[in-house]
């Protein structure tokens, strides 16, 4: 079994993500770390808390992490237009239960972990790379010492979704993610490239619904997320965005993987894109991309694979 920690900001596709990999046998979750995104992120860790609750797993530690970039900016930026003002639809969830770990930062548990397992932690990330760069900092061992790391983050050849140059997980947090892929090994990025593609339709949603309260919880939170896209793209359809980066965690072979280094930009209009080296220019000489380790970037997706899988889980 894979050892996966879970990275989040959730959010409504988080939501699904987790819940998919608690209900999965390929992958053991030992954890929940917290950073903000859809929401700040003390309101990502009382959502982290809400859902291992309602998944019955509360033996899962939710640690939290920064509230700040990795430049140590705090972050001012939510989705609540996308997830609702709560992150889950406007839905209004009660107040979890349990309580996060106060012994240490997300940062430090990640650091931790990986050290403990060397080869074996698979780090799912699935808010801003602030977290694991802050891990790295910590100690630039880990990232070879980790058995991948998969971001959901990065548009490569398409526009992005927060601007036509960023994606908004990686826009959250463009130096975090530049240090991510200068330091660490085995990382896998599946950006909006794939994940626009994979998408649950209104009836979709409906037949979540099947009584029970993980099944009644999903399709209440997705109702506002749905109808985000309904109403600015027109489309009758959700993208599965986290989830379909759980996926890769378990089901690799659903996607078509390029290779290259990956740059991400921080100035400018292009602040948050994400350009992957495919060698193209090799023949010119070293570039800013040069020398840096090979990342796997999803270019390629068979979406009704994904879109299955997910609903399965
Ligand atoms: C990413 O941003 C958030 O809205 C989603 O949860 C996902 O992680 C997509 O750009
Ligand atoms: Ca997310």
């Amino acid at each position: 079994k894979k050892l996966l920690i879970i990275d989040t900001d959730p959010g409504v596709d988080d939501a699904m993500a987790i819940f998919a990999a608690f209900n999965s046998p390929e992958v053991d979750v030992i954890g929940l770390t917290t950073l903000f995104g859809n929401v700040k992120t003390s309101l990502a860790t009382e959502n982290a808390l809400r859902l291992r609750e309602l998944a019955g797993r509360e033996d899962v530690p939710v640690i939290e992490g920064s509230s700040s970039t990795f430049a140590g900016v705090p972050n001012k930026r939510v989705a609540d237009f996308v997830h609702g003002q709560d992150g889950f639809g406007n839905t209004h969830q009660p107040r979890p239960k349990g309580s996060k770990e106060e012994a240490m930062s997300a940062a430090e548990f990640i650091q931790q972990k990986v050290n403990q397992f060397p080869g074996r932690i698979t780090i799912l990330a699935l808010a801003s790379l602030t977290n694991v760069a802050l891990a790295l900092s910590l100690d630039e061992t880990i990232g070879s010492k980790w058995a991948e790391l998969v971001y959901l983050g990065g548009a490569f050849f398409r526009n992005g979704n927060v601007n036509p140059a960023a994606e908004a997980n990686t826009l959250g947090d463009p130096e975090a993610a530049d240090y991510v892929f200068a330091l660490g090994n085995h990382i896998k990025v599946v950006g909006l490239d794939v994940t626009v593609g994979c998408q649950l339709t209104a009836a979709d949603l409906d037949a979540l619904d099947d009584g029970s309260p993980h099944g009644r919880f999903l399709h209440a939170i997705s109702q506002t997320y749905h109808a985000f896209y309904a109403k600015h793209y027109g489309i009758n359809g959700m993208c599965l965005h986290d989830p379909t980066a759980f996926v890769a965690v378990i089901a690799p072979e659903f996607f078509k993987w390029t290779e290259g280094s990956v740059r991400v930009s921080t100035e400018g209009i292009t602040r948050g894109m994400t350009i992957m080296d495919a060698g193209f220019c090799n023949w010119v000489g070293p570039n800013a991309w040069s020398g840096r380790p090979r990342v796997q970037v999803a270019l390629g997706v068979d979406e009704t694979k994904v879109v299955q899988l997910i609903k399965g889980r």
